[in-house]
């Protein structure tokens, strides 16, 4: 099957990096991304995108207005496109049944029924966005049943395993990409066509394909596996602290054992991300409706631990600041969940700066790309009251405003720029003792403790 156009429902953290690289791989591509959200499209249209990347606005800018487009006309790019990428929000549902743990699929599914509605002749749609096993099949219900009887479909898999920060490196060379389709003449030659556009620039052996529900299952077990791994050191960091071991040591020589591998053995605040914790209590909700509750127990256990590294680094602040924060001034430095993005779903900062507040702490952030408002709506939801925002929040240009008159600096995204601050000056501006709290042990410690600096270190201790 020639494809000459796909379209992209969802033009988020990755629809947009995801199609923009598409197009820049495959000129001979049309490249359609399309979104209910104005301002979203507005931005992509624009020299300020919407998502902060490295590298991304160089890719956009190479095949924007060739072959890749962003549009508010959802209907026009699903009639044009022989293939739909569905790449539209999952969040953690909110309300009723599986509420904090099942995956909210009104998304997924009113997208299912605009491409019922306008869709005529056949066509390939792929599944993105990351969703419970067997959605795929609730994708194809949806199409038949309200589709045109000349409209015909194949659904495919095709899970997005990049990393924030790294998108576009990840995007331009991947471990692996992953099709799932049916088993049947029409599924082979659905996922052949996708896997034809990735071979333009991936090597085919990197490209695997499996049924449907394998690659929808593969996607939530690679993010278990991954967060497990943040929670298993972190867990550790609680005990080096206790102990005197330094995690960074310990994750070095195990991590030094090739069945182990060195990677995601960094200890920190917790991790975040849309994706981990989403997906861990995805599988935890699959777990208990198949009736596996001893396998549910054992990965709801990952974000538990994750939960409590929050609040241990709050408690920690607490304590050590003489069992008192209330309307001390703490610089918080970073709220995005990691460095090189500016996305702060789930960031550990909402944890740690609400718990601060609730302390009634004054508040300094500093985040090189969060903006100040995307920090204010994040605690709002989170439950701060709109009253201590306002009392006890402010948001500073840079780390040195925050510093001024703080009791103590805590460290909470690993932004490059924080461990080469001019400390000298930040000490002259806090109050003494001038504690710092690193939660993501990037800081040059040792020339703090010579300025006179407090240090705790996460996963080292004071
Ligand atoms: C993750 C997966 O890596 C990616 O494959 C999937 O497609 C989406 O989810 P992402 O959430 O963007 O990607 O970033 P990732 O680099 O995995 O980091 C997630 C969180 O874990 C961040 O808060 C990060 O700071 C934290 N982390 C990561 C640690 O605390 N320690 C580590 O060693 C690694
Ligand atoms: P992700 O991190 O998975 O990319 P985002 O929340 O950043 O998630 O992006 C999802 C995007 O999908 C949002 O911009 C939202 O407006 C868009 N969206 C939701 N439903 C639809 C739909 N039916 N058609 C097109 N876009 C949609």
């Amino acid at each position: 099957m020639k494809i000459n156009t796909i379209c992209c429902l969802g033009a988020g953290y990755v629809g947009g990096p995801t199609m923009a690289l598409i197009a820049a791989k495959c000129p001979h591509l049309k490249v359609i991304v399309a979104d209910l959200n104005e301002r979203r499209i507005a931005a992509w249209n624009s020299d300020t995108l919407p998502v902060y990347e490295p590298d991304l606005d160089k890719v956009v800018a190479e095949a924007r207005g060739r072959n890749l487009h962003f549009t508010t006309d959802i209907r026009g790019a699903i009639v044009e496109a022989e293939m739909v990428f569905v790449s539209v929000g999952t969040p953690t549902k909110s309300y009723g049944i599986g509420a904090g743990r099942a995956a909210d699929l009104c998304y997924i599914e009113s997208a299912a029924r605009t491409i019922a509605e306008v869709s005529q002749g056949h066509k390939i749609i792929v599944e993105k966005s990351t969703i419970p096993v067997k959605t795929a099949s609730a994708i194809k219900t949806i199409l038949e049943a309200n589709s045109s009887p000349s409209a015909t479909f194949e659904v495919l898999s095709n899970p997005e395993f990049l990393a924030e920060g790294t998108a576009i490196e990840d995007l331009e060379d991947p471990d692996r990409i992953l099709i799932g389709g049916e088993n049947t003449p029409g599924g082979h030659l659905a996922v052949e066509a996708l896997a034809s556009i990735y071979a333009n620039w991936v090597p085919r052996e990197r490209i695997i394909t499996t049924n449907l529900w394998s690659s929808e299952l593969s996607k939530i077990v690679a993010n278990a596996f991954l967060s497990q791994r943040i929670s298993s050191i972190n867990s550790i960091s609680a005990l080096c602290e206790a102990t005197g071991a330094d995690v960074k040591e310990v994750a070095r020589a195990i991590g030094m054992d090739q069945r182990i591998g060195p990677r995601f053995l960094r200890a920190s605040v917790g991790f975040g991300g849309s994706c981990f914790q989403k997906d861990l209590l995805n599988l935890v909700y699959l777990c208990e409706s198949f009736h596996l509750p001893e396998v549910a127990e054992y990965w709801s256990q990952v974000v538990k631990i994750n939960d409590w590294q929050k609040s241990r680094f709050v408690g920690r602040i607490v304590r050590t600041l003489f069992n008192t924060v209330t309307n001390k001034r703490i610089a918080v430095l970073g709220f995005a969940f990691k460095k090189d993005t500016n996305d702060t779903r789930e960031t550990a900062a909402i944890n740690v700066c609400r718990d601060l507040l609730r302390e009634r702490a004054r508040i300094a952030v500093y985040d090189p790309q969060v903006t100040a408002d995307g920090i204010r709506q994040e605690l709002l939801a989170a439950g701060v009251e709109p009253a201590l925002l306002d009392s006890h929040l402010e948001i500073c240009p840079d780390a040195y405003a925050a510093s001024e008159g703080a009791h103590a600096l805590a460290v909470l995204t690993e932004w490059d720029e924080f461990a080469a601050l001019d400390f000298p000056r930040i000490h002259t501006l806090m109050v003494k003792p001038a504690f710092v709290f690193d939660g993501r042990a990037i800081l040059p410690h040792d020339e703090l403790q010579v300025l006179g600096f407090e240090c705790f270190t996460i996963g080292k201790g004071l």
